[in-house]
């Protein structure tokens, strides 16, 4: 195997699953690791055995409500290609979470349920990709049920997310009379078989070419006749894939399959093989200079999406993931951000499904995780030469603001520490107001206070209660000048609070309010995101 940064990061297709839940990504996800074995790439790797992630406590959320609240990284091999797939969470209120994944992503599939087309929680994760120009690969799923009519759906995403839809394949019926799909671009048939009860693998059938004895053989009459039909208007009447206008973001190939049946699977690997993009050239400051850091350059360097917290039942650890964006990194490297803080990384780990592993080597695309006992947050660089600082992952003004107290008086200390650690991590963000007080948490959704709640329970035994803040909005602020900015927080002091990092935080009743402020204060610049800058 080549030990080159820039050929291994061309093999590599680091992605996402965007769906609203029941679409099948859990059923995809599952096909997809089956498809490639979940094997890891790196040969020596050190298995850990019994060292599966904790399903803490609070992690009984996830399963009552039945949705995945913490996000993980699964790598496998299929065909020579190494893909790194990124989970993210499925549930709306955890906008903020999955924008961070999504940084790390290089595209994404998006899943539709073949009866159901576009649902609502599709079109918002969408619109979470187009922020970052994610291409997308689209996978009408379910096909063994009773579909909508493909051009019907083709339509719905053309007119819903302002997309060109280009088939790459084209199905022949749906529910019982599924028959299978056409490539479009060979003109052969791959045949649907149901799997026998128990049987482990795919039901990969000999595709058939057109013009040969075999071609459509064994499917009705009145599915071929449709299948020869529809499938010539699609030909002429929809767009041709166009490799610039899916990287793009314009454009997203269409597959069909199911994932239940794992049919309609290993060719979309291959599309997201053959077409997806590999790990690109990103914009960072390296010694300040403003540039491209390419995945072939040799100083080893990325970002931390994620901080996750209690993945090791023996330890309270924190992990932070770490997406590779340039170089070969090697176990025992170390690391540092452009502050100069040094990480020696010499049990990284890699993710696959249920498993940690130590990895011995990464590349470029690949997602890495680093234990830690604090120290790294979200939006962190790190390079080996610490000289490079990306792009932050913005923190977004918290939508609902609650004051937090601890019901047992004597834990006030705890509750502050507790609250800091999590806020490091991104469950939600914490304000501390600068005249002292309760401690204010910010969240983007709803479902965040909650995850709090059992996590403060679960991890730090403490029983908090949210009141609610006499405060709506929250923003960052900052000025040209320090006197500028210092004499606003004199001024301002009642409402001024810091966050975890200690940047001043400007606390209004409402964002009418914070309008007005603005007005009055043209110096002071408010942010509603805030980047990390190293
Ligand atoms: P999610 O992660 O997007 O929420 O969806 P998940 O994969 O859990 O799938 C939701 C339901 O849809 C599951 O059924 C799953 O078996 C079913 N499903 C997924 N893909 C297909 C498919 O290609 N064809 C058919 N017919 N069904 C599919 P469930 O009854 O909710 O759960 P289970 O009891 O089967 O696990």
């Amino acid at each position: 195997m080549s030990a080159d940064p820039a050929t291994e990061a061309a093999r590599r297709r680091t992605f996402a699953i965007i769906s609203h839940p029941d679409a099948g990504k859990t059923t995809l996800t599952e096909s997809l690791l089956l498809a490639g074995g979940a094997i890891h790439l790196a040969g020596e790797v050190a298995a850990r055995g019994q060292a599966r992630r904790t399903t803490s406590d609070w992690m009984k959320i996830e399963r009552e409500r039945g949705i995945s609240v913490s996000s993980s990284v699964m790598m496998f091999e299929h065909d020579g290609m190494v893909f790194n797939l990124l989970d993210t969470p499925g549930h709306e209120d955890f906008s903020e979470d999955t924008y961070r994944t999504l940084t790390a992503a290089d595209s994404a599939i998006m899943v539709l349920d073949a009866a159901k087309g576009i649902e609502p929680q599709t079109l918002k994760l969408f619109e979470v990709c187009r922020l970052r120009d994610i291409p997308i690969t689209t996978f009408i799923n379910k096909m063994d049920r009773e579909a909508l009519d493909p051009f019907e759906l083709l339509d719905e995403i053309h007119s819903k997310l302002a997309m060109d839809t280009a088939p790459m394949y084209w199905p022949a019926a749906s529910g019982q009379r599924f028959a299978g799909m056409l490539d479009l671009t060979t003109d052969e048939f791959v045949p649907f078989r149901r799997l026998e009860h128990g049987e482990e693998g795919f039901a990969i059938e000999a595709r058939q070419k057109r013009g040969s004895e075999g071609f459509l053989a064994g499917v009705r009459d009145d599915v071929r006749a449709e299948l020869e039909e529809t499938a010539e208007l699609a030909r002429d009447g929809l767009p041709k894939f166009d490799l610039t206008a899916f990287r793009e973001g314009h454009l997203t190939p269409v597959f069909f399959g199911s994932a239940l049946r794992r049919y309609g699977v290993l060719e979309l690997l291959a599309g997201l093989g053959a077409n997806a993009p590999p790990p690109r050239p990103l914009k960072a400051k390296v010694k300040g200079q403003e540039t491209e850091v390419t995945p072939g350059r040799n100083d080893v360097s990325g970002f931390i999406f994620k901080i996750q917290a209690n993945m090791d039942p023996k330890h309270r650890d924190r992990v932070g993931f770490f997406r590779i964006s340039s170089g070969k990194f090697q176990r025992g490297m170390t690391l540092k951000t452009a502050a100069g803080k040094g990480f020696n990384v010499h049990n990284p780990m890699m993710f696959m499904a249920q498993d940690r592993e130590i990895a011995q080597e990464a590349f470029p695309g690949d997602v890495i995780g680093i234990p830690s006992h604090g120290g790294l947050r979200v939006g962190d660089s790190l390079s080996q030469s610490g000289d490079v600082v990306f792009q932050g992952i913005p923190n977004f003004a918290p939508e609902i603001l609650k004051r937090v107290r601890v019901k047992d008086p004597l834990k006030q200390k705890h509750l502050r520490k507790a609250l800091e650690s999590l806020g490091e991590e991104g469950v939600t963000q914490v304000f501390k107001p600068v005249h002292g007080g309760d401690l204010v948490v910010g969240a983007v959704g709803q479902l965040q206070f909650e995850v709090l709640d059992e996590r403060m329970k679960a991890e730090y035994g403490l029983e908090v209660i949210f009141e609610t803040s006499p405060y709506q909005a929250a923003r960052w602020i900052s000025a040209e000048t320090r006197a500028d900015l210092e004499a606003f927080i004199e001024r301002s002091a009642s409402q001024m609070a810091e966050d975890v990092d200690n940047a001043p935080v400007f606390l209004g009743k409402s964002s009418w309010e914070i309008g007005y402020v603005q007005e009055k204060n043209p110096k002071i610049r408010f942010s509603d995101t805030k980047e990390r800058a190293a």
